[in-house]
């Protein structure tokens, strides 16, 4: 298959389960859940507990981040805005080349419109900030 023709492929099927995840996700809105809503939309790449390695990691050219030693990696102290601003993706842009991680700012606000979209996007990534945070290891 064409390479940038599997690209598509893969980006529907990973935005396939991560709608489907959402979904389940809101249903059970009184048990919210971030380690499901962060497997459902982020463990495909960095793996379930971080470490990367997820299923889609050795389709990508560039070595997939680990994000359970963010804290390791960035002084010892857990880099929470950062972590927002690489998840949100809508106000940064990579220093070099293509951000290959999608943009997730535009993905959870997808539909919905004014302030409350903007509230329950930042209430998504700061779920899945919270659930990182809890990954980091020593
Ligand atoms: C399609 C694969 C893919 C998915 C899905 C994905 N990422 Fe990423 N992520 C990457 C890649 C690749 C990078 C490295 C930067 C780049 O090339 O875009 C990255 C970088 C990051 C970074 C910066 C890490 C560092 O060490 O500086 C964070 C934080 C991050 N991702 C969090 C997430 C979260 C949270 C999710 C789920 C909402 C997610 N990613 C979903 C591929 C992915």
């Amino acid at each position: 298959m064409h390479r940038s023709r599997f690209c598509r492929y893969l980006a529907s099927l990973i935005f396939g389960a991560a709608t489907i995840g959402m979904l389940s996700t809101f249903a059970g809105a009184s048990d919210f859940d971030r380690a499901a809503l962060y497997r459902s939309n982020c463990a495909a790449c960095h793996g379930v507990t971080g470490m990367g390695g997820g299923p889609v990691a050795s389709t990508i050219i560039v070595p997939m981040p680990q994000l359970a030693t963010l804290s390791q990696r960035y002084g010892g102290e857990f880099p929470a805005d950062y972590v927002v601003q690489v998840i949100d993706g809508r106000r940064t842009l990579p220093a070099h080349g293509s951000r290959i991680m999608p943009v997730w700012g535009s993905f959870f606000d997808s539909g919905h419109t004014g302030e409350g979209a903007e509230t329950s996007t930042r209430f998504l990534i700061d779920a899945i900030v919270e659930h990182i945070k809890t990954l980091q290891i020593e």
